[in-house]
């Protein structure tokens, strides 16, 4: 190629559409869009967050600024009016304005989503700029693994593009957060609706300002004001229709120990915990371990098993239901609960004897101390120290997905001991509930089921 001559010194601009389509291509519903608050809060190191929803809250924003710059954001959007009227509290004429004058912009809104944490918030400075940098994120680590926030959690973003799907719950956005409740609060507004008739990015009006912090906040408020479709988030059971789709998006493992999330509609309380120990309560079989280690210094692993009678009895088929009508038709199976004692293989566990409408069918425990574990004799094993874990098992005939097989469940999930750690084999599994939810009950989930069968305990190990 010839040498090119480069003159001047023109600029690469972002068209603000942009924002527009990567916010509408990020998430696709407003579950999604919550959960990338949600998300947020939990890197940001927050012991939990709530989600306050409020179809029937009214408000406005105003603004002031050159009509020059403001005159063109005049588009209404879904429950958002937009209004303008002279500063200076002089009649205003479109015809007649100066650019320069100095004219007021209301936006009358009608409904509100928050979501609010008591993370490590931001002061202005980091607000403009992460928050205000479109795809800026700290988060993210060039080589190797992402940093842990101090609290040890690795986290979940790293695009940072994960705000931009608050658009699809409404129009205008709204954070507050202070560091520390001594802070200032720091506080952005701007508003999606702006997006469209701003040729380029940095065009779009953004409000940043620091308030007092009379109420002593520490954390992060992002608010969206102005709700889209809000006949649809007025549907009754809306409420506990997001808790549901958030729990099943949030690991029931986060949501009940170690991430409270908290979710009000209209003032109805809809806990994600309770939805949690709902979908819980409905395990057809679960697996408790715990690691427990005496003052001698010796450890043993207490497991317990605990099947339902649903998972042994069913109809699906001729041949299912004469089986079913044999083990538990005549006595409710307590004969059949008696003759299991007697197999072979359950030699070594402790049945709990047969009792008439119990909870559970079958209840077995067994202890395995340290030396049964271990692999291989001979080389040096390190006690992994306290922890506890419980994996769930459902039944998904009313998720669409029914062979009838024993296999066709699926959810695991664990829990961090008193003053322990997460063993990998827990962390594996609060992957997999993750992965779980996100892929449907998918095959791979399937498949890691059944080698996990195979392995039983042997995916226990300490990184200790
Ligand atoms: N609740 C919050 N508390 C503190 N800082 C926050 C909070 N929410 C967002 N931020 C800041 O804003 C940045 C942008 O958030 P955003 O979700 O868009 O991107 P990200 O989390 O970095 O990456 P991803 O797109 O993968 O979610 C974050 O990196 C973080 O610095
Ligand atoms: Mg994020």
């Amino acid at each position: 190629m010839n040498d090119l001559e480069v003159k001047g010194q023109p600029q690469l601009r972002v068209g603000s559409h942009v924002l527009v389509q990567l916010g509408s291509e990020l998430v696709t519903d407003v579950e999604q869009a919550i959960l990338e608050c949600v998300k947020n809060s939990y890197d940001a190191d927050s012991p939990g967050c709530r989600i306050d929803i409020d179809t029937r809250e009214q408000g406005s924003v105003v603004g002031t600024g050159p009509a020059s710059a403001l005159l063109r954001f005049s588009a209404p959007a879904e429950n958002v009016a937009v209004s303008f009227s002279r500063a200076d509290g002089k009649p205003f004429d479109l015809l007649t304005f100066d650019s320069d004058d100095q004219i007021v912009r209301k936006l009358a809104y009608t409904g509100i989503v928050s979501v609010e944490d008591t993370g490590d918030g931001l002061d202005e400075e980091q607000l403009k700029n992460t928050w205000l940098v479109i795809s800026g994120s700290k988060k993210r680590s060039p080589n190797g693994p992402k940093a842990k926030t101090a609290k040890g959690r690795t986290p979940l973003g790293d695009k940072g593009v994960g705000r931009l799907g608050t658009m699809r719950l409404g129009d205008i956005l709204v954070i507050e957060t202070a560091k520390s409740p001594e802070a200032k609060l720091a506080r952005a507004i701007f508003r999606w609706g702006d997006c469209e008739a701003a040729e380029t990015v940095d065009q779009i009006p953004v409000n940043v300002t620091t308030l007092d912090n009379n109420k002593g906040f520490k954390g992060t408020k992002v608010s969206v004001l102005g709700l889209r479709d809000l006949a649809e988030w007025r549907k009754p059971n809306r409420g506990e229709a997001i808790a549901r789709s958030l729990a099943r998006l949030i690991s029931p493992f986060e949501a009940t120990s170690t991430f409270p999330v908290a979710i009000t509609v209209d003032d109805v309380d809809h806990s994600l915990v309770a939805v949690t120990n709902d979908v819980l309560s409905r395990a057809i079989a679960t697996f408790d371990f715990k690691w427990v280690s005496d003052a001698q210094g010796s450890s043993r692993l207490e497991a317990k098993a605990r099947f339902r009678k649903s998972l042994l009895a069913g109809n699906k088929s001729v041949r299912q239901t004469l089986k079913t009508e044999l083990a538990f038709g005549a006595d409710g199976g307590k004969a059949f609960h008696e003759s299991l004692t007697k197999i072979g293989r359950l030699r070594g566990y402790e049945i709990k004897p047969y009792k008439e409408n119990a909870p559970w069918f079958i209840e077995l425990d067994q202890s395995f101390t340290w030396s049964e574990i271990i692999a291989k004799q001979d080389e040096a094993q390190e006690d992994p120290g306290p922890f506890t874990g419980v994996f769930n098992y459902f039944h998904l005939t009313d998720l669409g997905d029914d062979t009838g097989s024993y296999w066709n469940y699926g959810h695991a999930q664990a829990r961090e001991g008193h003053g322990g750690h997460l063993d990998p084999a827990g962390r594996l599994s609060g992957a997999l509930s993750w992965r779980l939810a996100q892929h449907g009950f998918g095959d791979d989930f399937r498949k890691h089921l059944r080698s996990a069968r195979r392995q039983h305990f042997g995916i226990l190990r300490s990184d200790r």
